[in-house]
């Protein structure tokens, strides 16, 4: 079984630009997950700053795994998530 991990923002910057709506959207994926058939480990991990809003505006910021990704938005996060997992 796959094990995720998925680092969400919460620092104050990625929590104005949405990071607590991704939350919720992953946490929408887990409990649908097994109608998908989706076999995966879903861990989600609220984080503080994980520092690109510092520069420029990305935010908000997710990391699943290794991979980062900025100016993140729930459905860019819901499709890497599904293609993480059928790797
Ligand atoms: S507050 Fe999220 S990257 Fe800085």
């Amino acid at each position: 079984m796959k094990k995720l991990r998925i680092e969400v923002c919460s620092g104050s910057e990625c929590v104005m630009m949405g990071s607590m709506d991704i939350i919720e959207a992953i946490e929408g994926l887990k409990q649908v997950k097994q109608q998908l058939k989706l076999r995966a480990q879903i861990e989600i991990v609220p984080c503080k700053c994980l520092g690109p809003c510092k520069n420029e505006n990305l935010a908000p910021v997710v990391r699943i795994n290794d991979e980062l990704i900025t100016q993140a938005t729930g459905d860019i996060v819901m499709s890497k998530i599904i293609a993480a997992i059928k790797d």
